[in-house]
């Protein structure tokens, strides 16, 4: 099947100064287009034509460089988009819980999140993740994904400079605070961890 890109969950404005319309335009609209056409192009005609995503991420892992950066980038973007909020959102219930009980607080998972991300070397992503019960921040480098491993994504925020350069230069701690603080999406990630299982990218 030929993968489609997805729409933004929101309207390209709503996460402005954090996110401008104008990064949307090229990180969605070209960035993410540009994955899911390479991805598209790398399995037409091929064994992988009818697979999943996520079956042809973890086909392609260690086997087929390219098509798996370009796949991995495609499910990533749009587990992205869906981990953004036009507003402000907390967790409650369960995921509070789990919260409270894997960082001590939500603050703390913050300061945490954005520590994390400020840290990490070069492009790459940084997730909330389960696994065993058990809540944990994790990081990927370049293309690299969770949708294939034994952890359950919960939320990521990318940290390629793409993804925050043209509105905070090169002040990714900045970037990674207001998306943070006002644009992560709680109920997301709840919904996540309910289902116990990976979000899967629309086929
Ligand atoms: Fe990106």
């Amino acid at each position: 099947m030929a993968f489609k890109l997805i729409d933004l969950p929101f309207a390209a404005d709503a996460l402005d100064p954090a996110i401008s319309a104008e990064t949307f335009s090229y990180h969605h609209g070209k960035h993410h287009q540009a994955y899911i056409d390479k991805t598209n192009k790398a399995i037409e005609g091929t064994d992988h034509a009818d697979k999943s995503l996520e079956d042809i991420i973890a086909a392609a892992r260690g086997s087929d460089q390219g098509l798996f950066n370009n796949a991995a980038q495609s499910w990533n973007h749009g587990f992205y988009w869906h981990s953004l909020s036009a507003d402000a959102k907390s967790p409650s219930g369960a995921l509070a819980d789990k919260i409270d009980e894997a960082f001590g607080s939500f603050a703390e998972l913050k300061d945490k999140l954005a520590d994390r991300g400020a840290g990490h070397f070069a492009s790459g992503w940084v997730w909330l993740a389960e696994k065993g019960g058990k809540l944990s921040i994790e990081e990927t480098h370049d293309g690299d994904t969770l949708a294939d491993s034994d952890f359950n994504p919960l939320l990521t925020i990318d940290v390629w400079e793409h993804a925050y350069y043209l509105d905070h230069q090169n002040k990714r701690p900045e970037y990674l605070k207001e998306v943070i603080e006002n644009h992560l999406d709680w109920d997301f990630a709840a919904d996540n961890l309910e289902r116990g299982s990976s979000w899967t990218y629309p086929a």
